[in-house]
């Protein structure tokens, strides 16, 4: 099994829900390690930089108006496969199809307002978790 990272963001809705550490705990309890993790209030130019390749796309206005609309957590996760684990652990990307127990099953209710991001392969991954992690901010365990 390869250790990987991944990149996830808790997003604005799910900050306001007050649902953190309800996150944070599935992550932990799959396995995965936070090991770099930070809030922030994103501006419009740091999320049009990260959802760039969406630019083209109908809903790209909306998706950075919401991921502005108030802090979101952003965090590196470490472990096997880390970056399907954390897929399978978030569900579908609309809340209206993810299986149940999955954090956008329980804690989201629109495709607009989705809980949580995360990279959808190794190669995203590390594009991502740069984009907003310098190497010093990522604090990799030694036990
Ligand atoms: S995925 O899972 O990335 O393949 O999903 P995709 O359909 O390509 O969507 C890319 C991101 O856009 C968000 N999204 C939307 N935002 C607002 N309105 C609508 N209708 C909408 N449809 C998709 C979706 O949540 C993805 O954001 P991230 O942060 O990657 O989850």
């Amino acid at each position: 099994m390869a250790i990987e990272r991944t990149l996830s963001i808790i997003k604005p809705d799910a900050v306001a829900k007050n649902v953190i550490g309800e996150i944070y705990s599935r992550f932990e309890k799959a396995g995965l390690k936070i090991i770099g993790a930070k809030m922030l209030h994103l501006s419009r130019t740091q999320a049009e930089g990260f959802y760039a390749e969406h630019k083209e796309r109908p809903f790209f206005g909306d998706l950075v108006a919401f991921m502005t609309s108030g802090p979101v957590v952003v965090s590196v996760l470490e472990g096997e496969n880390a970056v399907l684990a954390h897929r399978e652990l978030m569900g579908a990307t609309n809340p209206k199809e993810a299986a149940a127990g999955t954090i956008r099953a329980d804690f989201a209710s629109t495709i607009d307002e989705n809980a949580v991001h995360g990279s959808d392969s190794p190669v995203s991954a590390e594009r991502e978790v740069s984009y907003f992690f310098p190497g010093e901010e990522i604090c990799p365990r030694t036990r």
